[in-house]
């Protein structure tokens, strides 16, 4: 069979099925066009998973029509969006980019009054805002809401879809990028869909993956890990109504969708287009490493979860081509750099650089961070990775365990280590941390906190000792200067600019206590952001000093785009690296890890072209004719040619 005549045979009987007598002629032949252009690569991508079926063409054919359903809807002013996106798809990799993470309820109450906060958001020179998942989700315990009852309602106690577009609006009008969750391996048990399955509807029992007993789960799970073992061993909850096991990875009321239904497939590419139809910019793809099961393998980073998220891209493309999507791979990092691609994703979370920034500062060493990104740090110049320190979820250490051990470190030993040591259970360790998702059988488990804790400023100001606070100081706008330096959108957790200390008292809350995650989900109250201002206090240290970075960061094009380039500095405190644009401009950072005065050789100055070297945070001069640069404890250099 010639795939390309049939998908090309599909595409005719397709758009003449299509009723296209709602489009103006300009957006008809808009619409036809990039059908056209994206077509045979949504063909491609969809019969290597649904071809086999007898019904692959009925699927393809409804699919279409979703698809035209999703642009027709598209407004006006998001259907201009699209020909910016379209004519210049680079945007995200601009030195002017900058992100935050939050919840809207912890932020700002609901959406009407997040409205409020956008000249805060501005003021620090936020252009990306990705909110936490708003949507409906159950009472109680929703997984900070990531088990989603329904995509097309807004949870009541945030507000409605109107409010949602309001906002949007008005982040729009201040260019700020709105950025959505797609949660889209699970929906909640709650969902319409898993009210009809639980009911005893097969078309919807076949949305999930449900079982009469345990025999096949059990083979499956011989290979799977378990993500929240403190909450419940295995991947399978039994369901009382309809009496049959039902695959949760995660929590008992987050079903996994069963995407080898292309039903499935269909189904949730209107629920994504309505979204993106909301007039957000990019959408996260929720814990997309588990969205496709192979009997006898681990079930994650699957070839076909692959080809699934390049299919929905390509649907991206032909109705809503301004979306961008960004890949939530918390996962080793040979798996994490599978997804990204302008074809599949075009940003990614860089789970490696942040796990290893902790590790450099636990260890004061910069080997693993600098042989790891080595390795794994370039991506395609058309991607952009995602950096950042903190996020509303734990540490996992995911580094490659042959890098470390090619460096002399075994990695179980060194992640028990670094549990110990975030956990405050390791003598002489700075920082306060919670254990997370300890699991019985192996001892693992992954590490919660704030930024601010876990740098040391929660200890420094329990026994008020000012060289210890200004240390955690030093650390945290040391870990920002990175993510804003090193390539990509640097995302900030909201309240670490504040420099906001672990909140404890999730552990009051029912619907909350099992979930350490909530250790470091904290309210950002109008005081908090004022303590920030009061000069002198640490808060204000913190917030003064990251948007002195942030403003040199959004002066120079060099934090833009331009490819960055790991180097080695001899001295195993300091991490260094060059960023060269295509003008011939040079950045060179050097970070100490150390709190004790660090020296190089200050030949490295050459990878500037230059004998001459100027900071662009303390504006000292340097130059190669120097013998040595000497870096103070958690001094970070940006250097450029000066
Ligand atoms: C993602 C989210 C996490 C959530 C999980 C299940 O990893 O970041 O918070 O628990 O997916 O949706
Ligand atoms: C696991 C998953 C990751 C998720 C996290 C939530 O590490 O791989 O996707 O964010 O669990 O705790």
């Amino acid at each position: 069979m010639n795939l390309q005549i049939e998908s090309q045979r599909s595409l005719k009987r397709i758009i003449k099925s299509l009723d296209l007598s709602g489009l103006s002629k300009a957006n008809k032949a808009l619409f036809v066009q990039r059908l056209e252009a994206h077509f045979p690569d949504l063909f491609a991508l969809l019969f290597d998973i649904y071809g086999h079926r007898y019904d692959f063409y009925f699927h393809l054919q409804s699919l279409a029509q979703t698809l035209l359903q999703g642009f027709e809807q598209r407004s006006a002013s998001l259907k201009q969006k699209d020909k910016q996106r379209v004519n210049k798809p680079d945007w995200y990799i601009q030195e002017n980019m900058l992100g935050m993470a939050c919840y809207v309820d912890l932020f700002a109450g609901d959406l009407s009054n997040l409205i409020q906060r956008i000249p805060y958001l501005k003021s620090l020179g936020i252009n990306y805002v990705h909110l936490m998942p708003l949507y409906d989700c159950p009472n109680g315990d929703s997984d900070g809401g990531y088990a989603v009852s329904d995509y097309r309602k807004v949870n009541p106690s945030l507000g409605n879809v109107k409010d949602l577009a309001r906002l949007a609006k008005a982040m729009a009008d201040e260019n700020i990028s709105l950025v959505l969750d797609f949660v889209f391996n699970h929906t909640s048990d709650e969902h319409q869909w898993a009210m009809s399955a639980k009911q005893g509807d097969s078309e919807f029992q076949e949305y999930y993956y449900m079982f009469d007993d345990k025999n096949i789960p059990d083979m499956y799970e011989h290979n799977l890990r378990e993500i929240f073992p403190q909450v419940r061993r295995g991947n399978f909850s039994w369901n009382e109504e309809s009496k049959k096991w039902v695959w949760t990875t995660f929590n008992n009321f987050q079903w996994d969708l069963n995407y080898s239904n292309p039903g499935v497939f269909n189904a949730i590419t209107s629920e994504m287009l309505f979204l993106a139809n909301l007039g957000c910019e990019a959408l996260r793809l929720d814990a997309l490493a588990f969205i496709w099961k192979d009997m006898g393998t681990d079930c994650e980073n699957q070839p076909k979860a692959h080809t699934l998220i390049k299919a929905f891209n390509a649907c991206l493309r032909i109705s809503a081509p301004a979306v961008i999507f960004k890949s939530e791979a918390i996962v080793h990092p040979d798996e994490v750099v599978k997804y990204i691609d302008k074809d599949e994703c075009q940003l990614s979370y860089n789970p490696l650089l942040m796990a290893l920034i902790w590790n450099s500062l636990a260890t004061r060493k910069t080997r693993l961070l600098t042989d790891s990104l080595r390795k794994s740090f370039n991506i395609s110049s058309d991607c952009s990775w995602v950096n950042y320190v903190r996020c509303h979820d734990d540490i996992g250490w995911t580094f490659d365990d042959d890098v470390a051990r090619n460096l002399g470190i075994d990695g179980n030993d060194h992640r028990r280590f670094l549990n110990q040591f975030y956990t405050g259970r390791f003598e002489g360790s700075f920082a306060t941390g919670v254990a997370f998702g300890e699991n019985p059988s192996n001892g693992d488990c992954r590490v919660c906190g704030s930024l601010a804790s876990l740098a040391g400023l929660e200890q420094g100001l329990q026994q008020n000792n000012p060289q210890l606070i200004d240390n955690a100081i030093k650390r945290i706008l040391m870990v920002h200067s990175i993510i804003l330096s090193i390539g990509g959108i640097p995302l900030l957790y909201s309240g670490d600019e504040l420099g906001l200390l672990n909140d404890y008292s999730y552990k009051n809350d029912v619907s909350k206590q099992h979930d350490e995650r909530w250790v470091h989900r904290i309210a950002i109250t109008d005081e908090k952001i004022q303590l920030a201002q009061q000069a002198g206090n640490p808060q204000q240290k913190i917030l003064d000093g990251l948007v002195q970075l942030i403003s040199i960061r959004q002066q120079h094009p060099i934090f833009g785009q331009s490819d960055s380039q790991i180097l080695e500095s001899n001295n195993h405190h300091l991490f260094t690296y060059a960023r060269h644009s295509d003008e011939g401009e040079v950045l060179l950072a050097i970070v100490n890890f150390s709190e004790h005065p660090q020296t190089l050789d200050s030949k490295i100055i050459e990878h500037l072209g230059s004998l001459n070297a100027r900071d662009l945070i303390s504006g000292q001069a340097y130059c190669a004719g120097q013998k040595n640069i000497t870096l103070g404890g958690y001094q970070v250099l940006w250097l450029v040619q000066g």
